[in-house]
């Protein structure tokens, strides 16, 4: 897949929800973790993160949106359920992206909105758990960016396998030594 993307949380203060989206992020291939001035020990946590995820995928703390720091040329993509947010389903992901989410009891932050490129929702009738969310939109952006077999007309599997990318590497010609 090509570019790359991290996943932060703002305020988050359950440390099962920030063991799940830790974990998720590992399995869906994220380069990097991030939280803005979170309500529950993260560092602590990471300690005890049975899953190691945090030894796979780099954490970064920032007290307050002020003080955060992107990638030079990442763009950030709020997740919230606001009226004026794009619809997962139509959006198309940003190459180099980060995803930031809300936390459990509210939505992510005036400031932090404004600082997004984007906000994205997911469509469904009420909010569901952070972590899910999370899950939800790192899946989206893997069967929309990722090279996978189109789905056949009737239900079921792929009829043809993918075929493997052809690269175009010129092969050294070894030459006999007289
Ligand atoms: C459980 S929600 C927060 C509660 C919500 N503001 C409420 O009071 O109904 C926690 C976070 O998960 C994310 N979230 C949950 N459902 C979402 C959805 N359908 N679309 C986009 N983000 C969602 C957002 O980042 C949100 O800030």
């Amino acid at each position: 897949m090509r570019g790359y993307f991290g996943i932060g949380v703002e305020g988050i203060s359950k440390e099962q929800n920030v063991g799940t989206i830790a974990r998720s992020a590992h399995a869906f291939g994220a380069s990097f973790f991030f939280a803005i001035a979170p309500a529950v020990d993260i560092e602590a946590l990471r300690v005890s993160d049975t899953a190691d995820s945090f030894d796979h995928v780099p954490y970064h703390q920032y007290d307050s949106v002020a003080a955060m720091q992107l990638p030079q040329e990442c763009t950030l993509v709020g997740v919230e359920l606001i009226e004026e947010s794009v619809e997962l389903p139509s959006f198309r992901h940003p190459t180099r992206a980060a995803y930031v989410l809300g936390p459990e009891m509210g939505s992510l932050s005036p400031e932090m909105v404004a600082r997004c490129d984007h906000v994205v929702q997911i469509p469904m009738k009420f909010c569901v758990n952070v972590g899910v969310a999370g899950a939800l939109v790192m899946y989206d952006r893997m069967i929309s960016m990722g090279r996978f077999a189109e789905r056949p007309v009737r239900p079921g599997g792929p009829l043809h396998k993918l075929e493997a990318p052809k690269h175009n590497i010129r092969r050294k010609v070894r030459t006999k030594r007289k």
